[in-house]
Parts: C-alpha cells; structure tokens; sequence
C-alpha cells in the first residue's frame, strides 16, 4: 500500500445548513485536505443541494481547496461562474456531458483542475481516452443523489482497473471514492488504488468530526 496518507474530502452535503459556519470553522481548523461540495439539479439525479447565492457564500469562508462535484446536466454552462466563486478542481460526470473532450478542455481553459466521475453502472473502461486529458476520476461507490447511503463494495474491484488502466497509460491521476466511506471500508479503497477519500455523514454524524477527520488521514 502507498504509504502516503489520502487526501480527506469531507462532504458539506451532510453538514446542518443552519450552522453552516460553525461546520465550515470546523472543517478550516481541521486536517481535512479539501472540502467536497455537491451540486445536484434534480434531473442528473433525483434531489437538489445547493444554489450559487449558497456556495459564493460558502467559499469565501472556506480555507480549504472546493473539490466541486457536479451532478447536473449541461455542466458546460456553468464553468466560468465555478471558477469564478473560487473553485479548483471541477469535477463533471461522464454520463452528463455530451461533448465529454470539450468540456474538460474550456475547464482547462478556465484555469480550473478537471475531474471526471462516473456512476456505479458505467464501466471504468469507458474512461480510457479521456485519462490523459484528466486530473482526477471520482469513482462512485452510491448512485448519486442524496448522502448517507450504503457503501456499493464492487467499487473496490472497480478502483482496481481504473489504477491499472492509469498505470499502464503511464499518468499521474487522483483516484478519488465518493459513497457511503467509513473507517472500515476506506483501508480496501486505498489498497485498491485511491488517494482522495470523500465522507459525509460519517464525519458529520460523529461525536467529533474534526476527530473522524483526524482518524481518516490516519488510516
Ligand atoms: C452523493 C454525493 C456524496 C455524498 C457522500 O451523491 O456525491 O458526496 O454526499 O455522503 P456519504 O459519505 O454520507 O455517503
Ligand atoms: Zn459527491
């Protein structure tokens, strides 16, 4: 196993929206590496998490990189507007966009870092082409939508063919895991091959978060 602890994406989907900035004090204070934002439309999937008048407040108490995970259809349209309110990493789904190849590239372009996501039912295989072009895969281990749900297991075989493929194309990429992680199924991920763990409601629903945090980049 790589040595290297993994990069802590806590999932503000889980956080109490009506304390939002005690949760993000939280977070700013802890040792989570990035802090994971969840943007759903309601018809990629069935829910709807946040809006712009939300995250542009919200970034601009967070401290920590917004690793942005966008669950909508026609991410396109909103690329400037991410990058805009501060963000990084923008990640989009394999099974929104139409125009894959020219989506990355205007993320590219507006000088964001991109990530390509797919759902539990979409084969790894169908990344191939586009690994070179890509930052980071996040590999979902729920179907998307809502938190708190149970953990799908053949992530792990699925994380283990992602690996193999990078590493036989010879790339650099983030393997990054999104579902239902705990501090019992996150040790498989991590041997399987990824560096980013996401995690909400076990963060979230412990006693001490900033403390769950710490005993995942223990791990
Ligand atoms: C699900 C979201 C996840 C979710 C993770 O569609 O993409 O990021 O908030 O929450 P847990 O860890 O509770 O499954
Ligand atoms: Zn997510």
């Amino acid at each position: 196993m790589d040595n290297m602890a993994a990069i802590i994406a806590p999932s503000l989907l889980s956080a109490d929206f009506l304390h939002l900035q005690r949760d993000i004090d939280m977070l700013n204070g802890s040792l989570a590496d990035w802090i994971h934002l969840d943007v759903m439309d309601g018809v990629f999937v069935p829910n709807i998490s946040m809006g712009f008048p939300v995250m542009e407040q919200l970034a601009r108490q967070t401290v920590k990189p917004l690793d942005t995970h966008l669950m909508i259809v026609e991410p396109h349209k909103f690329i400037t507007r991410f990058r805009d309110i501060g963000v990084q990493l923008l990640t989009v789904h394999y099974e929104a966009c139409t125009d894959l190849t020219g989506t990355i590239a205007q993320i590219r372009e507006a000088g964001m870092k991109v990530g390509v996501s797919i759902k539990p039912d979409t084969p790894v295989e169908v990344l191939t082409d586009v690994l070179p072009a890509v930052d980071l895969v996040l590999v979902m281990s729920v179907n998307p939508g809502f938190g708190g749900q149970k953990f799908m297991p053949e992530a792990v075989e699925r994380v283990r063919r992602l690996r193999q493929m990078i590493d036989s194309q010879g790339l650099n990429i983030l393997i990054e895991v999104d579902g239902g992680i705990n501090l019992k199924n996150a040790p498989d991920m991590l041997r399987a091959g990824v560096n980013v763990l996401v995690a909400g409601d076990t963060i979230f629903k412990a006693d001490n978060p900033a403390e769950k945090i710490k005993e995942f980049k223990t791990l």
